[in-house]
């Protein structure tokens, strides 16, 4: 069964099917226009202007739901990176999520939302002494150590036993793309399982009065598609915590769920994970004799991705030689993803269909690499004014949002059952003009 199975149905419509799983939940065309959230997207653009990233809270709050309905008993941590923003923080802190945070500043938001400390852990393969001291000061119950310079430096600057975890690379290909593949040998990410150094890690931590091993963790990529990869990582990991000689009481296996992005594509199989993992989590605690440790997994992606819609306004459409390019308020500072990963998107033309041809969708910037999506389907008279919405923006998106050109970051805008509300509001040129001395 996968995720979107899992949620609660979202009705039915005459109006034209949207595709299935990339939009938020109830998302329908009702005479032409998109309604997210029991508002048209017209409607939505006039008010807040474009470009505008809108939230669907119930559909992150039944994701977020959804992770815990399937795995009862795990500790589920909201990847706090994927949409840092006190707002959804405190809708986290609302369905029972724990958070992970991987600075002071993502710590900052957090704290403002009134996130408890007991529910946070902090992440980073560089955590500076600023970063340490500010977990340290809020008190975040774990700690997850990514080198032996940070336990040296945790050590000496923590005073009541705080809690660590410690960052393996079990070796893992979990097929994704390479910039999103933390699990594998040889990247800047965690302790190696295979050389030794994740078992040197644990008798580093051990050693350090200051310091309580809690568990270990791994994370081994992004949009990971298949459960596989994960009873994999279970594998090693119980093998490690069979030979650390210490008793290991929690096992965290990062977050990494696929999210679907384009027509077609399905989404992460969270039942057949939940039952898969706990089966193979008993099986090789038995096999090592081991008690099986508290599992803790951090979806970050997979809760917020599809409740998020971008809309933008089209300003020009140029002919070239073979292809259209349709040019539009936004791109690469609201959505670098594209220019990143390769990452693909459907788009959509609200409020008329037509004749579709392929067009390629492209930002205001200066790169000829600020291309949105390429070959999609636009109706032929696609023109300057008209209004598109791109589905699959709720992560990564405002959090790795810049503003390159001077462009202000767009606002993201939650909506729920008719009402709308900025959680984050548009940038400013006053914004932009603070930081210049
Ligand atoms: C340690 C860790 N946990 C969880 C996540 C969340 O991953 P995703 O948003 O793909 O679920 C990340 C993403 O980079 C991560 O580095």
């Amino acid at each position: 069964m996968t995720l979107a199975e899992l949620l609660p149905s979202t009705g039915c419509s005459t109006e034209p099917v949207l595709e299935e799983g990339l939009w938020p939940d109830g998302t329908r065309v009702a005479g032409g226009d998109l309604v997210i959230g029991g508002l048209p997207a017209t409607q939505l653009a006039a008010r807040f202007g474009t470009p505008c990233q809108v939230l669907d809270e119930r559909t992150v709050r039944a994701r977020a739901t959804a992770f815990r309905t399937a795995l009862p008993r795990a500790e589920v941590v909201f990847a706090g990176k994927s949409l840092p923003c006190p707002e959804v923080y405190r809708w986290m802190a609302q369905e029972g999520l724990s958070l992970d945070v991987s600075s002071a500043g993502e710590l900052a938001l957090a704290k403002a939302a009134g996130f408890p400390a007991q529910r946070i852990i902090m992440h980073g393969n560089v955590k500076t002494a600023e970063d340490l001291k500010a977990a340290l000061a809020y008190g975040v119950s774990r700690i997850v150590v990514d080198s032996l310079d940070e336990i040296a430096q945790l050590g000496a600057l923590a005073t009541r036993g705080q809690e660590v975890m410690i960052r393996v690379t079990p070796g893992i290909d979990a097929r994704t793309h390479a910039k999103i593949a933390t699990g594998v040998e040889d990247q800047k990410f965690g302790f190696s399982l295979a050389s030794g150094a994740a078992l040197e890690a644990v008798l580093r931590v051990v050693e350090q009065p200051s310091l309580t091993l809690a568990g270990l963790h791994c994370h081994i990529g992004s949009q990971v598609r298949h459960v596989a990869s994960y009873e994999e990582a279970v594998r090693r990991m119980v093998g490690l915590i069979a030979s650390c000689g210490t008793r290991i009481s929690q096992l965290d296996l990062g977050g990494g769920f696929c999210a679907p992005y384009l027509a077609g594509e399905r989404d992460f199989d969270l039942a057949g994970f939940a039952h898969r993992i706990t089966g193979t989590l008993n099986y090789e605690c038995g096999v090592h004799r081991v008690p099986p440790p508290r599992l803790l997994i951090e979806p970050g992606r997979s809760i917020v991705a599809n409740a998020g819609v971008t809309l933008y306004r089209v300003c020009a459409v140029k002919h070239g030689l073979t292809r259209t390019f349709v040019a539009v308020d936004g791109g690469m500072s609201d959505n670098p993803r594209p220019a990143l990963y390769g990452a693909k998107y459907a788009v959509r033309l609200v409020g008329r269909g037509g004749r579709p041809k392929p067009v390629t969708v492209v930002g205001r910037h200066c790169e000829a690499g600020d291309v949105l999506a390429e070959d999609v389907p636009l109706p032929h008279d696609v023109h300057a004014g008209d209004l598109l919405a791109v589905p699959a923006t709720g992560a990564y998106h405002h959090a790795l949002a810049s503003n390159y050109n001077q462009v202000c970051r767009p606002p993201v805008v939650a909506v729920k059952d008719g009402v709308a509300r900025p959680i984050v509001r548009r940038e400013t040129e006053e914004d932009l003009l603070r930081r210049y001395v």
